[in-house]
């Protein structure tokens, strides 16, 4: 599928917030990449398809995952939003033609990570969290400063903030960002 065409689909798929999110999230990851020695392609695939399912409701969300036999944690079965990761990885292949595993496991960890994750894993990652159209967070420039000159310590940065900001609003958590935290912590 051409560039292009991948663009018109997600066009029609998300809506207009999120396309521009989806757009920022894929140069943030092209100029990671560059910094970083990674595929610069495959970088921009998986930034502008990170969330190509994020357009389901949740009903329909956990209705798509049983149907494809994708796994379901009981905690996505609370927050079904939670599955446009792993989703999004399902439909990167069968509707965008996307068939680089490498790819397709950078867009299903996305929102979670998960512990030792390589450099493109890392880079997509940090590259939704940081990109420009986000609405701003706090450390945000420290850590997106971090995201160019250490990579890990951008990701723990991230975690960091993340679960402070879940325990904060008394949320919920999935237990692969505790699991994801303390692998960075210790590596
Ligand atoms: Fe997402
Ligand atoms: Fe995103």
């Amino acid at each position: 599928m051409t560039y292009e065409k991948i663009l018109g689909r997600l066009k029609d798929k998300l809506s207009e917030k999120r396309y521009i999110h989806s757009m920022g999230v894929e140069y943030t990851a092209a100029a990671l990449a560059m910094v970083w020695d990674v595929d610069v392609e495959k970088a921009r695939l998986a930034g502008i398809l990170h969330d190509c399912a994020k357009g389901l409701s949740g009903k329909d969300s956990l209705e798509k995952a049983k149907k494809h036999n994708i796994p379901i944690s009981k905690y996505e079965k609370r927050n079904p939003e939670l599955l446009h990761a792993k989703l999004g990885a399902y439909y990167a292949k069968a509707k965008y033609d996307i068939d680089d595993e490498e790819i397709l496991a950078a867009i299903a960890c996305h929102t979670t990570g998960k512990p030792g994750m390589n450099t493109l894993e890392e880079i997509i990652f940090v590259a939704d969290y940081i990109e420009p159209n986000r609405k701003p967070l706090p450390e945000i420039e420290e850590i997106r400063k971090e995201a160019f000159t250490d990579l890990h310590f951008c990701v723990l940065h991230i975690l960091k903030n993340t679960i402070a900001y879940l325990k904060k609003d008394g949320a919920e958590m999935d237990e692969m960002t505790e699991k994801t935290y303390a692998y960075y912590l210790s590596h």
